[in-house]
């Protein structure tokens, strides 16, 4: 039997409709939420991720603005508009896509970004927020992951969960949230002995490795839920990290690439923006 498809795109779509009748509700009191994103340099996946995040924009009523800083920006003159825009009463939230070109410190960059506009949830201070379980935003592909799962009704509560991918954007805050939701949760990584046996043994498995076909079916319990974070190119096509045709027929549950875990992460990211406007002038 073939798994559950876990369509993104659908509770995408939802959600962003209720964001939506909020911010219409908003406007009487004068207040629409204001996101600004930045990208530097010409990188064609950042392009579209930002294009995608302007249109979820609109979609939902928001203000916004996109500065495209060509590549040899310095970093003193990011810091210098992150500067003007933690300070612009318009703006909300402030995204910063990465990564940013060699010569730009990305840490420097999330730092600069202050936490009250911090809509990825980069910042240090709300990464430490995010680890005691009190915070203002979620990091928004973990928090796409996570709405999936509730939407489908799987909770992770004594669930074995594994992570494959410790990266800071999704990996660790991943395992994080997961953790908060009573999961028994292990982080896998590239130096992680028995990889295979360590992820047959997950009730719910999340793939953020960044490797097309990583996760193949002898790598799945029967029945297991499968969330594929994964953005690859493959003969020009964009897929995940699962091979989906071999998973689809082990698994309970499954997400696509394109369509399922992507739309969901551009909506918590609406979903942090109007957060951070209702933070500000509530
Ligand atoms: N690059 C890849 N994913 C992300 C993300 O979620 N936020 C930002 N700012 N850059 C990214």
């Amino acid at each position: 039997m073939s798994a559950v498809r876990m369509d993104g795109k659908m509770v995408s779509a939802k959600v962003r409709g209720s964001i939506l009748e909020e911010v219409n509700g908003l406007k009487d009191k004068g207040v629409r939420p204001g996101l600004a994103v930045i990208i530097v340099g010409e990188d064609p996946a950042s392009k579209v991720y930002v294009r995608n995040k302007e249109r979820a924009c609109e979609e939902c009523g928001f203000y916004s603005e996109k500065y495209a800083l060509p590549e040899e920006t310095t970093q003193e003159e990011l810091l210098g508009l992150i500067d003007e825009l933690n300070h612009n009463p318009r703006i909300d939230g402030i995204l910063c896509q990465l990564p940013v070109p060699k010569h730009i410190n990305e840490q420097a960059i999330i730092d600069a970004i202050s936490p009250e506009k911090d809509v990825d949830a980069f910042h240090p201070i709300n990464v430490g927020k995010i680890m005691v379980g009190n915070f203002d935003f979620l990091p928004c592909t973990p928090a796409g992951v996570m709405q999936l799962l509730e939407e489908y009704d799987i909770d992770p509560n004594g669930k074995n969960c594994v992570v494959i991918g410790r990266s800071n954007i999704v990996g660790k805050p991943m395992a994080m949230l997961l953790l908060h939701k009573n999961g028994t949760v292990t982080i896998c990584h590239s130096r992680t002995k028995n990889l295979k046996e360590v992820c047959a043994q997950a009730d719910i498995l999340v793939a953020a490795v960044g490797k097309a076909d990583f996760v193949t079916a002898d790598m799945v319990k029967e029945g297991a839920v499968v969330i594929d974070v994964g953005m690859n190119r493959k003969d020009g096509k964009l897929c995940g990290d699962v091979a989906f045709d071999e998973v689809n027929e082990k698994a309970s549950y499954l997400t696509p690439v394109p369509g399922g875990v992507g739309p969901m992460t551009i909506t918590m990211l609406m979903k942090n923006t109007l957060k951070a406007a209702k933070l500000h002038h509530g």
